[in-house]
């Protein structure tokens, strides 16, 4: 099964293939923060490579919630509230809502991931404060990155978990 993502306001298909590989194990629990049309998609591509998947995603609007039957949606309504699951994650899909809000996931994040936890984080290079808070709450090796080289580009990193601080 191909993925095909759309790019735009979704992941592009790159951006998640490349982390596919660092994905190890039968079964797989994921937490994406920010709904759109690729959620379903990635969920059921996942369905495809792991035995069992868990697949929640949060997200602030009514408008972009996965309707997708093996997607655990939940609405909330800011950062700060936001109660995330009682449960550690292989992966972490940090791709809303919008705005520079985003920076104050990763201090939560620490609550709801373990050492070897891979978390990407889309437009990256929007806000210095995305990375410098992820660095207050975790040490991490960088997987993969992408900068900006041209207007609306995609850019991301993805880092998998060494320490929690
Ligand atoms: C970059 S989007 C998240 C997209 C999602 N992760 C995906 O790849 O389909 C960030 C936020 O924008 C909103 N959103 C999702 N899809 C959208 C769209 N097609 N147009 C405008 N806003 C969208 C949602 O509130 C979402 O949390």
């Amino acid at each position: 099964m191909s993925l095909k993502l759309n790019g735009g306001w979704s992941y592009s298909t790159q951006q998640i293939e490349n982390l596919i590989p660092h994905l190890k194990g039968d079964s797989l629990k994921v937490l994406e923060l920010g709904s759109g049309e690729s959620t379903g998609k990635i969920c059921d591509h996942f369905l495809s490579l792991f035995s069992d998947v868990v697949f929640h995603s949060f997200e602030t609007s009514r408008k972009y919630l996965s309707n997708n039957p093996n997607v655990t949606s939940t609405l909330y309504e800011t950062v700060e509230s936001c109660v995330l699951p009682d449960d550690t994650f292989d992966l972490i899909l940090v791709d809303g809502p919008h705005g520079e809000v985003r920076n104050q996931w990763y201090d939560k994040l620490r609550g709801v991931s373990r050492v070897g936890t891979i978390i990407h984080i889309d437009d990256f290079c929007h806000y210095a404060s995305f990375a410098e808070n992820l660095d207050k709450s975790f040490k991490y090796d960088i997987l993969d990155e992408s900068g900006r080289s041209k207007k609306n580009q995609h850019c991301w990193r993805t880092v998998k978990v060494t320490k929690i601080l």
